[in-house]
């Protein structure tokens, strides 16, 4: 790869709010950062969809402050000789905690218990008898002891593997393009699925960590449901193509699984009393938008002053 060496003050254009220490990082006068511009050096983007947005002429590099790149026109960019970077592991605690407080609290029933609480204001003294009928209503399952199927062992599916196994649940994981670091970090304990329909059947929780692609688009569909264990909750903080949306209301209607969670609400199954959504939350935290934003700023910067591409 040649050297882009800087002539001229690069144009940085950002779009959705990068947070300020990745702005900072390109606080010298090799750029500077103008989200107006027509004709960016490089842009820095979170979820905006750039699929129909006319690219400048001048345009060299793409960072996604964030892991999946379904936002940005890939091949359009390959094809133009545009570098797309994204921000692998810099989101994974935040996505990784969000997993294991959803599986835990949606085991307990907390989110149900929560909101029939509220409903309770209106009946004043009646609180205390009706809270003790809640203890009732409300009965949860214990995950010690459970196993966990782990779709995707990449930065997050490892991570939520190993702390998985230290709060008792037996842990299975599902990747076929393991990279040697996650393998090496990976805890032995983790055991091995050889293929998809082996964790389906083993699992009484599933949690997916996979990209969208045509492979994996759909994957959680009747086939895979009629393989999985009854009652099982399935965990998506990954991306709401990647479950049949009317094979898995038809799940949810006939209990097979037990409970969706997911931070990518669609219509079909939003108002199911055994779906419980949020808005796309995963790597929604301060922490983690100051990770994405600074490795995405530093690849951009790497990338412009050197030729380097560095992923990571
Ligand atoms: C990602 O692709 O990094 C996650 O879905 C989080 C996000 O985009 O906000």
């Amino acid at each position: 790869m040649s050297t882009i060496a800087l002539e001229k003050v690069a144009i940085i254009k950002t779009l959705n709010n990068i947070a300020e220490s990745g702005l900072n990082v390109f606080r010298d006068d090799h750029f500077t950062i103008d989200n107006d511009h027509e004709n960016p050096d490089a842009i820095v983007v979170r979820s905006f969809n750039m699929h129909t947005m006319e690219f400048g002429r001048h345009l060299k590099a793409i960072a996604r402050a964030g892991v999946g790149v379904n936002n940005i026109p890939v091949d359009k960019c390959t094809q133009e000789g545009i570098a797309v970077f994204n921000t692998p592991g810099a989101n994974a605690n935040a996505v990784k905690e969000l997993v294991l407080t959803s599986l835990i609290a949606s085991s307990r029933n907390l989110f149900a218990g929560e909101a029939w609480t509220k409903t309770l204001g209106k009946e004043g003294k009646q609180i205390p008898k009706l809270v003790e009928a809640g203890k009732k209503q409300f009965v949860g399952k214990e995950i010690k002891g459970k196993t966990l199927g782990v779709i995707g062992l990449g930065a997050i599916g490892a991570l939520v593997a190993n702390d998985a196994l230290q709060l008792d649940m037996n842990v299975i994981g599902f990747d076929p393009f393991i990279s040697v670091d996650t393998a090496w970090n990976l805890s032995r304990n983790v055991q091995r699925a050889l293929t998809l329909d082996q964790l389906f059947a083993k699992a009484d929780y599933i949690t997916v960590h996979v990209p969208l692609t045509d492979d994996t688009r759909g994957m959680f569909n009747e086939k895979a449901f009629n393989i999985m264990k009854k009652d099982v909750h399935i965990l998506n903080f990954s991306r709401g193509e990647l479950v049949n949306e009317t094979d898995m209301k038809i799940a949810l209607e006939n209990g097979k699984v037990g409970k969706y969670i997911t931070d990518f609400p669609n219509e079909s199954v939003l108002n199911m009393k055994n779906t419980i959504t949020f808005p796309h939350l995963g790597a929604s935290t301060k922490e983690s938008e100051e990770n994405c934003a600074i490795m995405a700023a530093r690849q951009v910067k790497e990338f412009l002053e050197t030729g380097n591409i560095k992923n990571s």
